[in-house]
Parts: C-alpha cells; sequence; structure tokens
C-alpha cells in the first residue's frame, strides 16, 4: 500500500498600498503579499474533503461529487465549499486550516484561504488561473462581485515587491520596495460594516458611469466626468485619479521618492473618502493621526474600506502599532 499523499499548501494574505476599487473597472493596482497566511495541511484521498480549523468550532465535511457543494455549507466552509466547486478534485482531501492573518480586517484572509485550498485539492494552473478560479469561488461564497486583485496578489506575490497589475491585461509588473522603508497595518478597531452591500452598490455605478461615457480606464482627463450626475461623477472620478496615483506612486516608489509616494497614498485616501465614499469616521482620524506622526511618509485606508485596516508607510521606528509586513512571495505547496 502507498503513503497518504501529504500535503502542505500556504497562501499568503495581502495589503494594497494603493489602487483601491479600480481593479472592478480593468484598472491598476500596486497591492503586496504580506508575510501573514494561511496554510492547509493533510492528506488526499476518499469522497470527502473534510478540514478543520484551528479557530473556528465547526468541522467542513463536502462530498466531492456533490451536485451542489454549497447547499449544506455555512460561515468559512462556504468558501472551501465554493474551491471544491471549482476545482472538482477527482480525490477528496482531510486536513486541517491555520492562520496568522487577522480574519475579516481587509487583508484578504478570504482570498489566502481559498488559494490555500485550492492547491491542497491539487489545483496546479499557473497563478493567474489560480487566481481566477479563486475569484470565481469568492462569487460563489459570498456573493460579493469582487475584482481579482487580492486572489491574484497572493498568488503571484514576489518576495521584497510590491505589485504592479493592470487588471485590464492581467500583466505583473513587480516593484521594489526599497530598503529603509516600513510597511505597517493598523486595524481601526471598527469590524467592517456594509462591506458586501456598500461594495456592490459602488461596483454598480461604476458599471453605470461606465456604459454612459466608456471604459474608465482609457480616460485620463478627470473632466470628462462633467457629464454625470452624482454620486456617478464621484465615483468615476475616484476611478480615474486613483489609476493616476497608481503609476504615480510606483514611478516614486522605484526612484525611492517616499515623500511622493506617501503623497499620493493622502489624495488616494480623501479620494476614497469624498469620492468613492467608503471610509468611516474611525478610519479618517485613524488615517489622520498616522499622517500626522513624524516619520510617516503617507497612510490611507487599504482594501474595500467601510473599516478594518489603514497601511503607512514610514521610515523604520516611526511607529510601533499594528504589524509590520514584508513584502513577501506568493501561494505554494509542497509534498
Ligand atoms: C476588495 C475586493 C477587491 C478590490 C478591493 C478594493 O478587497 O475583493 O477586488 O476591489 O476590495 O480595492
Amino acid at each position: 500500500m502507498t503513503e497518504p499523499h501529504q500535503v502542505a499548501a500556504t497562501s499568503p494574505g495581502r495589503v494594497n498600498l494603493i489602487g483601491d476599487h479600480t481593479d472592478v473597472a480593468d484598472g491598476l493596482v500596486l497591492p503586496m503579499a504580506i508575510d501573514l497566511a494561511t496554510t492547509v495541511t493533510g492528506t488526499r484521498g476518499g469522497q470527502f474533503v473534510e478540514v478543520t480549523s484551528a479557530d473556528e468550532p465547526d468541522i467542513v465535511r463536502i462530498d466531492i461529487d456533490a451536485a451542489d457543494p454549497l447547499a449544506a455549507s455555512s460561515g468559512w466552509g462556504r468558501y472551501v465549499a465554493a474551491v471544491v466547486a471549482e476545482v472538482r478534485p477527482s480525490t477528496g482531501f482531510r486536513g486541517t486550516v491555520g492562520t496568522t492573518l487577522p480574519v475579516g480586517a481587509g487583508l484578504s484572509s478570504s482570498a489566502a484561504l481559498e488559494v490555500s485550498v485550492a492547491l491542497a485539492l491539487g489545483f496546479d494552473g499557473t497563478p493567474l488561473e489560480l487566481a481566477e478560479l479563486c475569484r470565481r469561488a469568492e462569487h460563489r461564497a459570498s456573493g460579493v462581485p469582487c475584482g481579482i486583485m487580492d486572489q491574484l496578489a497572493v498568488s503571484a506575490g514576489v518576495a521584497g515587491h510590491a505589485l504592479l497589475i493592470d487588471c485590464a491585461t492581467r500583466s505583473i509588473e513587480p516593484v521594489p520596495v526599497p530598503n529603509g522603508v516600513e510597511i505597517r497595518v493598523i486595524h481601526s478597531g471598527q469590524k467592517r460594516r456594509l462591506a458586501e452591500s456598500g461594495y456592490a452598490t459602488r461596483t454598480a455605478e461604476v458599471r453605470e458611469a461606465e456604459e454612459r461615457i466608456g471604459p474608465l480606464r482609457e480616460i485620463a482627463d478627470p473632466a470628462a466626468v462633467a457629464d454625470l450626475e452624482e454620486p456617478l461623477r464621484r465615483r468615476a472620478r475616484h476611478v480615474i485619479t486613483e489609476n493616476a496615483r497608481v503609476i504615480e506612486f510606483a514611478a516614486a516608489l522605484r526612484r525611492g521618492d517616499l515623500a511622493v509616494a506617501g503623497e499620493a497614498m493622502k489624495a488616494s485616501h480623501r479620494s476614497l473618502r469624498d469620492d468613492y465614499e467608503v471610509s468611516t469616521d474611525v478610519l479618517d482620524s485613524l488615517v489622520e493621526r498616522l499622517n500626522g506622526t513624524p516619520g510617516v511618509h503617507g497612510a490611507r485606508l487599504t482594501g474595500a474600506g467601510f473599516g478594518g485596516c489603514v497601511v503607512a508607510l514610514a521610515e523604520p521606528g516611526a511607529l510601533t502599532e499594528g504589524w509590520l509586513v514584508r513584502p513577501s512571495s506568493g501561494a505554494s505547496v509542497s509534498r
């Protein structure tokens, strides 16, 4: 008899340095995979995918041949079931999930779960194929019409680099994160509220704006939104100006101009607050405090908003709160 197939699959989370709510309009984003991760360990075989979690009381058990693997699932099990529905593995899996990521904080804990489960189940496509599959799983599990950023950032991360992703072509350009800068992620303490419903509403508004004035990605002049009524005008203006800020930020990072990079982050936060309206008073005051702290180049909310985390670019030692995160490589599997 052969030994059961031992597998350990791990996926980092991600923090987005700049470029939020642009992926849904085929725009530009600049996330990085981080050194907080989710790991799935176990053995392949049998008829069921059965996983336990160090952080959750319930056991997830899914028949690999179930017509609808999501039918009987709830909570975190929906993400596992959605990945089973997408991967359709030929054998089951029995194992455990553990994570060092804060769950539901805007650091892509769900993308990390999807990607590590897909790898544990034997998916062996390219990082882009893995990301596309897990994005479809996210849509199934949560119903949120998310873009490709999170799943692609955690699948394709490059150690020491952020990723300049063009969501239209899916091209990825690694941008080195300079030595002598710290990236800190600080939780606002506010649970993400309205993240699902608010995200879908904003995305629908962006689509409507695009139906009226064409793909926002192709528009460089923010004045082009003048004929739209509110709130479409501000939503479109956010996307157009945010795409420009991603380019500006990436160039500044490459030449080590942290002051310019920091200003782009501050402007991004203002745009997310005033034009895209996904910030909260709690996030605003945290960002304001951090931006007033000596040695902080710039801080902004990161991810979908409506609560959750902020990200700050700072001189070493300027901040001690939150997580000091390092740009890390993407998901991997060993067996
Ligand atoms: C969430 C989504 C991403 C992206 C961000 C906002 O994290 O999953 O696709 O839209 O919000 O930038």
